[in-house]
């Protein structure tokens, strides 16, 4: 039985109650072993809705996240067992087709159970997932995929549900390469009778990742991780073993790390060739990276020089980098412009890095970031999970102490971030 938004420290993450500090810490020194992509493990868990029987995914990281979309499993009627970095999820022939507002609240990622539920029982009902912090979040893509594919989707007391005796295959042209349509559009249309083109599909690995799964459990897919996406529609599926991929934006976030406090530190597993934009970049900021046996190297003496920033879909530079490259700009030498074209509202953080002393001022979906010699250590708020992570690494390079307070948001999506920073020699400390 899974224990959701607990950590196997049995330590509660969600509550906001736990704090970290983190005091000026520098050069990093070391390895840090990366874990699997919170961004795929969520969707091959979704994914095993596809097809009864008993599944296998390792290299599961222990995040709240992974947490809470084993409770919505659970709530369907399917078993989860976690062990140490694996999990064993039993499918049964009968689920509820359901995702409650309570889970979906949670977490918004469980929107993808949407696809799978109604390609296997021909209905599903998923709560409308409400705006977060990074402002309105529409889903019209996704149902506009699943009605291509011949549903009846509609509305009711807040609520999406989505109908068919049986899905056809069609094309479908996203207006924009979205990663969650992509994910429901791909898991529906495995089971649809006849072919598929989704048009403009989101490139990013993770969703390679969930192709490659799809495929081992018999699916016919061609094109995953290019915009052209070919899905031949089969008539059932079977379960699987399978690894999940790296995450590229804990390993990312390390390398922040490194950017900001100095040193020299190999993140194991990381996979480079996911990761070649932001390479790139650093590598303009001054820093050194190479690919290292199973992993990836990386070298900084700041200050850093500034460069611009612009969020775009995969290839591009992650919107989820940014928090984290805003901070490494905070304290580089110049001004940089920093523009996000994903998400609107993606800029809360950066209020509490002007209370750190960093000179950055917003304008509509543009950042200007004047770098500082050096931060000053200030009490500041996590208002999301990859934000949190970015004021927490920008206290390295910050004078006294900073305390990031709901540090529970890092948990959502970080196994260990204390862990891994300590043993590397940054001077962070967690309070429950
Ligand atoms: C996923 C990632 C998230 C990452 C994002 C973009 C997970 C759990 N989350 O989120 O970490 O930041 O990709 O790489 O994998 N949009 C619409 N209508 C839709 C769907 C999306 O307008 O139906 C818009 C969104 O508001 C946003 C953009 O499209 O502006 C991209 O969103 P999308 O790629 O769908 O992100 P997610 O899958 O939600």
């Amino acid at each position: 039985m899974m224990r959701p938004g607990t950590g196997r420290d049995g330590r509660e993450h969600t509550g906001g109650v736990s704090s970290l500090i983190v005091r000026p810490s520098g050069p990093l020194q070391g390895a840090i072993p990366i874990g699997g992509a919170k961004n795929s493990v969520l969707k091959l868990m979704a994914a095993t809705v596809l097809a009864e029987g008993d599944y296998v995914l390792r290299n599961v990281p222990d995040i709240a996240d992974v947490g809470w979309m084993g409770e919505l499993l659970e709530h369907m009627g399917l078993t989860v067992e976690r062990g140490d970095h694996e999990m064993a999820i039993h499918s049964p022939a009968d689920v509820t087709p359901e995702a409650p507002y309570e889970l979906v609240e949670k977490m918004r990622a469980s929107i993808v159970v949407l696809g799978p539920l109604l390609a296997r029982f021909g209905e599903a009902r998923v709560a409308l997932p409400g705006g977060d912090d990074f402002g309105s979040r529409p889903i019209d893509m996704h149902l506009k995929a699943l009605e291509a594919l011949g549903a009846e989707v509609g509305m009711e007391h807040g609520y999406v549900t989505a109908r068919a005796a049986q899905l056809t295959g069609a094309r479908i042209l996203l207006e924009f390469p979205s990663v969650g349509a992509t994910e429901n559009a791909l898991m529906a249309a495995v089971l649809a009778k006849g072919t598929t083109v989704i048009d403009n599909a989101a490139r990013e690995p993770e969703l390679a990742d969930l192709a490659t799964l799809l495929n081992r459990m018999g699916a016919q897919i061609r094109g995953a991780g290019s915009s052209t996406i070919t899905v031949e529609g089969v008539e059932s599926l079977h379960p699987v073993e399978h690894t999940v991929v790296a995450d590229r934006i804990e390993a990312a976030t390390y390398l922040a790390a490194v950017g900001i406090a100095g040193g020299e530190v190999t993140l194991q597993g990381a996979v480079p060739d996911h990761m070649t934009m932001l390479v790139q970049k650093v590598g303009e900021m001054g820093m050194r990276c190479s690919p290292d046996g199973g992993g990836l190297w990386a070298l900084a003496r700041p200050p850093l020089r500034s460069v611009d920033v612009s969020t775009l879909p995969y290839p591009g530079l992650a919107t989820d980098y940014k928090p984290l490259l805003v901070a490494m700009l905070a304290v580089a030498d110049g001004v940089g412009i920093v523009t996000e074209n994903l998400f609107a509202g993606r800029f809360r953080y950066v209020d509490e890095l002007v209370r750190m002393g960093a000179d950055i001022r917003t304008e509509s979906h543009h950042a200007v970031v004047r770098g500082v010699p050096r931060l000053s250590g200030a009490p500041v708020r996590a208002p999301d999970i990859r934000a949190g992570a970015a004021l927490a690494i920008a206290g390295l390079a910050a004078e006294g102490e900073t305390v990031v307070a709901d540090a529970d948001h890092i948990d959502r999506g970080y196994e260990d971030f204390v862990g891994k920073l300590t043993a590397v020699g940054a001077d962070v400390e967690r309070i429950d």
